[in-house]
């Protein structure tokens, strides 16, 4: 692999959080070095409390890290403003969650059109992809439904659909089938890898799902505060 096929690289990141008064700040990251490679499938395993989440949001720029460095090719993550942030979020990275922080008052179709408009995509090419999705992810016939009519795997059917709208270079899920049945597990895992197949897209996917972490190209376990090959 040449350096150019690496899209993201954390570089020694520590976290820490003030625990109660006169006590030792919780360390939760502890000089965490990470790299990920264009279209590859990282999985990151580790018990809950372990720093998982905290990690994810440092990498896609929704926290700081206390020290340590996030560069996106020479783009250093520390250096942006927050609109610069904002924006570079928008156009490289598509989140997902376990809780599918759809936003309740938009049906399904505007939702996965939401960060196409925010990027100046026009009306109706913005329309025509987020329909291509939602039939790509098999619940196009949910469109004009608000999130709160919709079943949990077809929310997170949408989320990934509204993740993928403006073709991230990376995606990063967060425990996205933490709260879905087996089949729904299995569609949402199976839509991930196909994005890669598809898209050349790389995903960070924080799991439980051992076989899944198993179908990846790299695993990597979160323990205390430290990030090793498993
Ligand atoms: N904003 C915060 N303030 C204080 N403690 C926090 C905060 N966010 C997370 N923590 C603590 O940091 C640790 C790691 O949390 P998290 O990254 O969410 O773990 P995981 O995702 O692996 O379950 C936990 O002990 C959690 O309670
Ligand atoms: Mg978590």
């Amino acid at each position: 692999m040449t350096d150019n096929s690496i899209i993201l690289r954390a570089q020694d990141i520590t976290k820490s959080y003030a625990s109660e008064k006169n006590a030792d700040p919780l360390v939760v990251l502890d000089g965490v070095s990470l790299e990920i490679q264009h279209s590859q499938i990282t999985s990151i395993v580790g018990s809950s409390g372990s720093g998982k989440s905290t990690l994810l949001h440092i990498l896609g720029g929704l926290d700081s890290p206390d020290s340590g460095n996030v560069f996106w090719g020479e783009k250093n993550l520390a250096k942006m403003h927050t609109d610069q942030l904002a924006e570079f979020r928008n156009k490289n990275i598509g989140f997902v969650f376990q809780f599918h922080h759809l936003l309740p008052e938009f049906t399904a179709l505007e939702n996965v059109c939401m960060p196409a408009l925010i990027a100046g995509t026009d009306m109706e090419e913005a329309n025509d992809r987020a329909v291509r999705l939602l039939q790509r992810f098999g619940v196009e016939n949910r469109k004009s439904h608000r999130p709160t009519q919709l079943s949990g795997g077809e929310q997170q059917r949408v989320s990934m659909a509204r993740a993928v709208m403006n073709n991230p270079a990376l995606i990063l899920a967060d425990e996205p089938t933490g709260n879905l049945d087996e089949r729904n597990t299995e569609i949402i895992l199976d839509l991930l890898f196909e994005l890669r197949d598809e898209y050349q897209v790389s995903v960070l996917l924080i799991t439980h799902e051992e076989d899944i972490a198993k179908r990846s190209d790299t695993i990597l376990e979160m323990k205390k505060g430290k990030l090793q090959a498993l």
